[in-house]
């Protein structure tokens, strides 16, 4: 099924008109994973003024969707992303009003980290083709991420003369080691899925034929869980990455109270009956049997 963009909010309690997607996003939601692909094939889906307003947009809307369990994000044709678009990311913004180009790249920070990072939603980067600078943000913002062994990465920017800004080098740094990071981030050559695997880009790289299949699989697993519990489980390890020890251990008691609290569906008991009463699981093995 395509999600068909909305111009307004619905509901009474949000009254903020939406920004409608459609011409450089699209987005189909089949059996509760939204497929979202940047949609500018012959511009090697290069992100443009347009595809950060339409994310921003088809963000709020998958969060809103009960329909949708997890999100995929991808690529048209035959790249994942070329990165920021150099004409209308950089060049005509650059010229332009301060204003526009401050809230521009606001924007942009917002969808690529905070948004992706902290979404309610397990999100999983396929990443189909090619994938360069800013598409690295795209990349590590997802929870998890497949490749095609085929696809392309690289850390371009060196090689027009501008450093991997915007959060990238932030984010390579959270997720390659400082001898990959730096290699790349300094010789601007690039590498495939399977070395994206090696470095754990990545967390999967699979042929291309098979990667759409592979993302479902995995797309699949994460919606058997108990969304609840797995979006606690990802905000936690976010926030304890750069927490002390004292506090990481205070904090995660603390969660975890709170999400036995307010689970919806009493996952830890209903795991526990299962487990120590019926015999019925093993949850070293498998998920509880969950009645939603
Ligand atoms: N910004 C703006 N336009 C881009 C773009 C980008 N990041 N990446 C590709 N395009 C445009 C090209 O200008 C070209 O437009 P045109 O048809 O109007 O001339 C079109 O997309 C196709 O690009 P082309 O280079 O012909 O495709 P290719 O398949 O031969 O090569 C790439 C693909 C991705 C290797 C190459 O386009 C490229 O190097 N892109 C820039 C990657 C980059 O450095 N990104 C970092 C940005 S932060």
């Amino acid at each position: 099924m395509t999600a068909t963009p909305k111009t307004e909010a619905s509901g009474a309690a949000s009254q903020t008109p939406r920004q409608p997607w459609g011409e450089h996003v699209t987005v189909a939601v089949e059996e509760g994973i939204a497929w979202i692909t940047l949609n500018r094939p012959d511009k090697r889906n290069a992100i443009n003024p347009g595809i950060v307003y339409e994310m921003v947009a088809v963000l709020d809307a998958m969060e809103e969707d009960d329909e949708v369990k997890a999100l995929v994000v991808t690529g048209a044709g035959d790249s994942f992303s070329a990165g920021q678009d150099l004409k209308e990311y950089f060049r005509i913004p650059d010229a332009g009003p301060p204003l526009e180009r401050e809230k521009l790249y606001r924007a942009n920070a917002a969808w690529q980290w905070r948004r992706m990072m902290h979404f309610p939603k397990p999100t999983i980067a396929m990443v189909n083709g090619w994938c360069f600078g800013g598409a690295f943000q795209v990349l590590i913002g997802c929870d998890l991420a497949v490749a095609a062994d085929e696809a392309t990465f690289g850390l371009s920017e060196i090689n027009w003369g501008i450093i991997p800004a915007g959060i990238v080098t932030k984010s390579v740094a959270e997720v390659m080691s400082q001898r990959d990071a730096l290699y790349y981030i300094m010789t601007g050559e690039t590498f495939d899925g399977k070395q994206a695997r090696q470095m754990g880009l990545v967390n999967i790289s699979v042929p291309r034929e098979e990667l759409r299949a592979r993302t479902t699989a995995l797309a699949e697993t994460l919606k058997a869980k108990n969304p609840f519990v797995l979006r606690a489980a990802k905000t936690a390890y976010h926030h304890v990455k750069t927490m002390p020890w004292d506090s990481a251990l205070d904090y995660l008691m603390a969660k975890s109270d709170h999400t036995k609290f307010r689970d919806p569906e009493q996952g830890d008991k209903a795991g526990m009956k299962q487990f120590l009463d019926d015999k019925s699981f093993r949850p070293g093995l498998q998920t509880y049997q969950r009645e939603s």
